[in-house]
């Protein structure tokens, strides 16, 4: 794709088929980030700064303090960044950032870094959705292509997309109310696990019955989801056992295998729709141990199936990167703005 420079206008190719340096900052929640990755696959830095202690004293995320830290941080990650990669900033092609959706004071911290980055050295802006940076966290280090089914969980949203190429994505369904993460978050923080509980969640349910107890599995057509439903179910058995002690292991296993059943069989469900023989999932959940065995398992059935690195499920800057490559549509305006919510 052809895009201009931000001071001047110079054409510039980018993307598929040209030999690109891209640099990307992520800043969309509590991870300051900042990767810079070589024609959308080849990693030659990827720094990432977590708020995460911040934040657990709270339980979760406050925006303002969020913002404040990212501001603090973000100099020094960018710096680190080039550092790692031995590269200056004359030799990057593009400076890209996440645009949306996530914290607006987040956002802009990232997002006017990179567009100032653009202006100085004069090369293209690009400004990315989120949810297909974590989509494109798939393409680093592979050599996975569309068509896919993309399961992408993450502690903000949770979808089923038909990614038809790099420039025809189709949302096929998500959640109606609680993304996975956050019913992950909220199940563990039931049981006075810290924030954020989903990996620890994980961790305890390996040593646990995932029959043990029957829980609810949100009942929606098609390819949406519903977990509030189940998070109260969970609620309400934490509260049966009255002050005893819980079987912590055996709630965090039953509470497991209800999501990644319910996630996997959509997923089927839409593969046979489509025909495509590729799946792929995408975000933080995506680290989780059981969702990425019962996606692997459908390799048995012919499906070639691919989950990020683990470093590059949760939020970083080289799945950004990698995004700003390959996905056509994005916002490369000096004018583009930040956005809390997805844009479809
Ligand atoms: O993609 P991400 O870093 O941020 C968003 O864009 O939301 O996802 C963070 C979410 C959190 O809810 C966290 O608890 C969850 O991913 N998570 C996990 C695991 N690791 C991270 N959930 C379940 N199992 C895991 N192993
Ligand atoms: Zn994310």
């Amino acid at each position: 794709m052809i895009k201009k420079s931000l001071f001047t206008g110079k054409e510039v190719q980018i993307g598929e088929g040209a030999d690109n340096l891209i640099m990307a900052i992520e800043s969309s929640c509590d991870e300051t980030a900042c990767a810079i990755v070589k024609n959308g696959r080849e990693v030659l830095s990827n720094v990432v700064a977590s708020q995460i202690k911040t934040h657990a004293k709270y339980g979760g995320v406050i925006p303002e303090i969020a913002a404040r830290e990212h501001l603090e941080s973000i100099n020094p990650v960018i710096m680190e960044a080039f550092e790692q990669a031995n590269i200056k900033p004359e030799q990057i092609d593009a400076f890209a950032g996440t645009a949306g959706p996530g914290l607006v004071g987040c956002l802009l911290v990232g997002l006017n870094a990179a567009k100032t980055m653009a202006l100085i050295y004069d090369k293209a802006f690009i400004g990315i959705n989120h949810l297909y940076g974590h989509i494109s966290g798939n393409y680093i280090n592979t050599d996975i292509e569309p068509p896919f089914i993309a399961l992408l969980v993450s502690g903000g949203h949770t979808q089923i997309l038909n990614v038809k190429s790099n420039s025809d994505i189709e949302i096929m369904g998500e959640t109606i109310d609680d993304a996975v993460g956050e019913a992950y978050d909220k199940v563990a923080r039931l049981m006075g696990l810290a924030y954020p509980g989903g990996a620890t969640l994980d961790k305890l349910a390996k040593e646990g019955n995932p029959k043990a107890f029957k829980l609810p599995e949100g009942k929606v057509d098609g390819y949406n989801f519903s977990f509030s439903g189940l998070k109260t179910a969970v609620l309400r058995l934490v509260k049966s056992f009255d002050g005893k002690e819980l079987p912590i292991n055996d709630i965090c296993a039953s509470f497991q295998e209800c999501v990644s059943s319910t996630l996997i069989k959509k997923v089927k469900l839409a593969l046979k729709e489509t025909g495509y023989k590729q799946a792929v999932i995408a975000g933080g959940v995506a680290a989780n141990s059981e969702i990425r065995r019962k996606m692997f398992a459908l390799e048995n059935d012919g499906i070639r199936v691919n989950a990020p690195e683990m470093k590059y499920c949760t939020d970083n800057a080289a799945m950004v990167a990698s995004c700003a490559y390959f996905f056509t549509k994005s916002y490369d305006d000096i004018e583009a703005e930040v956005f809390s919510r997805i844009k479809r």
